[in-house]
């Protein structure tokens, strides 16, 4: 990786705040805030241009690992989330398995009474989610298992190949919501057996809200039918032969932009493709690499400071995420707010999320004002 210096200037958030808050919405990064502005300033001069049609999807697939006919476009991850809810048939008796540590999104889908399939919560374990504790509770019957690959709380990462495995013994999906580990984290969908993924790019992968992907594993995109179709949904054939739309039969892409209904939010992606561009040239490991060693860094810091991690330390379980509990979090992140370093009370704690362009120096300052503060 370049020199931090030179990595640093291309995050502008640097001059003016301590921003450990990746977890939530990111700062934009130069390249990406210069895309966007490059594009609506385009639009307002010359109309709107035709951006890529891809709209980074091809991007995205290298950072997952994955085929760029295996990601439709979707606006956030619960979008997607839901997608995959929908196209699912739950027979009487069907149940899925989740945790007890999920952001609502991704346990709402199955909620609803008309979808009438049971949802099972495997408890966490002192903040771990344990492959045997999953094992039990799936069986026959289930027909997903659906967890974030990073815990948004305390930033458990699952191990999704584990996972899978037991799904799969059972006829059961993978359904993993990346939201939490995409941009920070290597992914590799085939590696580890993943069906569906889903995220938005607002938090790791620093670009503007309404810009999402949703990855559906190649061999089961024929097997599901769209639960909202425009079109967005169609071979795009369909058009370009006849120049007009065949408004007398529904053709289905056989990719995953059958997923797909309507018109994008062009500027967002053009903001998402600027910024996977950017990671993917740091290349991914590296960034895993950094985010890793300074959260290492993190957590000897609040250890010595005598507060209670809530973040489970082997590193293979670990992410950008680090929780530790403390008294008046909600008072404690006002307080480090008036002096310019951005965290989130979450879980009776304070959670920190650095991107690989923070530094020790901007850890050793958080740290400084929870003394000083304590
Ligand atoms: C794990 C997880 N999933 C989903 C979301 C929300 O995602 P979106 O707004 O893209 O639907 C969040 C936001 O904090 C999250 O942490």
């Amino acid at each position: 990786m370049e020199s931090m210096e030179k990595v640093r200037e291309l995050f502008p958030i640097v001059q003016n705040k301590v921003f450990l808050n990746h977890a939530a919405q990111s700062p934009l990064p130069r390249p990406v805030a210069d895309a966007v502005h490059k594009y609506a300033e385009d639009s307002a001069n010359f109309g709107f241009s035709s951006f890529d049609d891809d709209y980074g999807k091809a991007l995205f697939a290298r950072l997952i690992g994955a085929k760029k006919e295996e990601i439709a476009l979707v606006e956030n991850t619960g979008v997607g989330l839901n997608i995959a809810a929908n196209v699912l048939r739950y027979p009487p008796g069907s149940k899925v398995v989740t945790t007890d540590l999920e952001y609502p999104s991704v346990v709402y889908p199955w909620l609803r009474k008309s979808l009438d399939v049971k949802v099972h919560y495997v408890k966490n374990v002192d903040g771990k989610i344990l492959p045997e504790d999953v094992e039990k509770a799936v069986d026959d019957k289930t027909v997903a298992v659906v967890v974030s690959h990073v815990e948004y709380v305390n930033g458990f990462r699952n191990d999704l190949r584990v996972l899978s495995e037991i799904a799969h013994k059972h006829g059961a999906y993978l359904i993993v919501d990346a939201i939490q580990s995409a941009g920070a984290i290597k992914i590799d969908v085939k590696k580890d057996g993943v069906d569906f993924l889903a995220t938005a790019c607002y938090k790791w992968l620093l670009s503007p809200p309404g810009a999402g992907y949703l990855y559906v594993r190649e061999e089961l995109i024929e097997n599901f039918e769209p639960p909202f179709v425009g079109w967005a949904s169609v071979k795009q054939e369909v058009f370009e032969t006849l120049d007009f739309w065949d408004i007398w039969s529904l053709k289905l892409a056989e990719t995953a932009s059958r997923f797909e209904v309507g018109s994008p939010s062009t500027i967002s992606f053009v903001g998402a493709a600027a910024a996977m561009k950017m990671l993917l040239a740091f290349g991914i490991e590296k960034i895993e690499e950094r985010i890793l060693k300074l959260t290492d860094y993190l957590i000897g810091a609040v250890k010595n400071l005598g507060l209670r991690l809530q973040t489970p330390e082997e590193r293979q379980h670990r992410s950008g995420i680090i929780n530790f509990q403390i008294a008046n979090p909600e008072e404690v992140v006002k307080h480090l707010r008036s002096h310019g370093i951005v965290v989130s009370a979450r879980a009776h704690g304070i959670r920190v999320s650095p991107h690989f362009y923070n530094t020790e120096k901007e850890i050793d300052a958080l740290v400084e004002a929870l003394r000083k503060y304590g």
